[in-house]
């Protein structure tokens, strides 16, 4: 007999990279979202995968502790048990799915395994104050540190890349332009900060026209690195000085390539919902543009809240909620998957 409910208590559990979250959802309603970011990363300029699974390790405990009192929720009434089960770090990811995995089996209760950038997509599902969602199907741009793609999402279920990056994510083009500026990892909420107060056309950086609508950011890095050497050889204070003006120049050429080609695939696919997900869904010009474009082209425009942008639990378990009506389950040998497909 099915004993499924309606809405379901999940307990959610996000692994992938450096933030360790756990959220507990009642249906569509988020109950808490413990988010503990790993400090330890900072001096390294990027995530040490070594030093994130020994520090998942050590706050998995203590955080899903959190969101089970923050949510008011005992663990033997919940209803199903989520991790992220890729694509991610893989270390990362093993400690969220063994934790996930024996505390179903200690409470005998489905266990849901959950692919990190769909649960990106799928956070603009989380309940929210205005009751409003987005309506299937519609265009996502899913822009996180390790990914960039333009997807067309059909249902909870299908999602269809039209276009991706074919080397950098749009994150990593933020985070090693920040390393080579001397700024702190990660770079992309320090350059959107220091941009407010620069001028996004003081310089030109170049981007790669390729086929569809793809994607390639390895370039552009190289591009500034080489911008930065010839400029710092004939003044050393270059960087110092002008700092608001590349990193307002340098986003201006992120979001400028990162939104025409989106708007692009959505007139060819004459869809007339956009979204944004992942991290750089945060960034204040790429939320600009894209907000400003569907005001003047009648598209409804669906931005996730800031909690929701950069890794969370919450999102996994919005994922799952939909997997769990689904009955879309798991079993005990599910592994994770560092490459994980769509
Ligand atoms: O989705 P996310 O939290 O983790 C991954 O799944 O990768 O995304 C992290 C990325 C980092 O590259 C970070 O620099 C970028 O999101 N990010 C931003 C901003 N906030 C976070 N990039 C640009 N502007 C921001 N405000
Ligand atoms: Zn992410």
């Amino acid at each position: 007999m099915d004993s499924r409910v309606d809405d379901p208590l999940i307990l959610a559990i996000e692994s992938s990279c450096d933030e360790t979250s756990a959220s507990v959802l009642c249906g569509r309603t988020v109950l808490s979202n413990v988010i503990a970011t790993q400090k330890i990363h900072e001096k390294y300029g990027g995530v040490v995968p070594e030093l994130a699974s020994r520090a998942h390790q050590a706050k998995i405990v203590p955080v899903v502790d959190q969101a089970l009192q923050e949510a008011g929720i005992d663990k033997s009434q919940l209803h199903a048990v989520a991790f992220t089960q890729g694509p991610g770090l893989m270390g990362a990811l093993l400690v969220g799915s063994s934790f996930a995995k024996s505390l179903a089996l200690g409470l005998n209760i489905p266990l849901i395994g959950v692919h990190h950038m769909e649960a990106h997509i799928l956070a603009h599902f989380i309940r929210n104050k205005e009751e409003r969602y987005p309506q299937f199907p519609f265009l996502c741009l899913t822009v996180s540190g390790g990914h960039t793609q333009i997807v067309h999402v059909k249902s909870a279920s299908e999602f269809e890349i039209v276009g991706e990056t074919i080397d950098d994510a749009a994150g990593e083009a933020f985070d090693k332009a920040a390393k080579v500026l001397g700024l702190p990892y990660p770079g992309g909420p320090m350059i959107d900060r220091l941009a407010a107060t620069g001028d996004p056309s003081a310089f030109h950086f170049t981007t790669p026209r390729l086929p569809d609508f793809n994607y390639s950011f390895s370039g552009l890095k190289t591009n500034l690195l080489y911008f930065l050497r010839e400029k710092n050889a004939a003044d050393a204070t270059f960087i110092e000085r002008e700092l608001p003006n590349i990193c307002a120049s340098y986003q201006r050429t992120i979001t400028e390539y990162l939104t025409s080609r989106f708007f692009a695939a959505a007139g060819n696919l004459k869809i007339k919902t956009l979204a944004l997900a992942g991290g750089v869904s945060a960034n204040s010009e790429l939320r600009r543009r894209v907000l400003e474009y569907g005001d003047k082209n009648g598209y409804d425009v669906f931005i996730p809240a800031f909690e929701f942008c950069t890794d969370n639990a919450a999102m996994i378990g919005i994922s799952a909620h939909y997997k769990y009506l689904e009955g879309r389950f798991c079993d005990l040998r599910a592994t994770p998957s560092a490459s994980m497909k769509m």
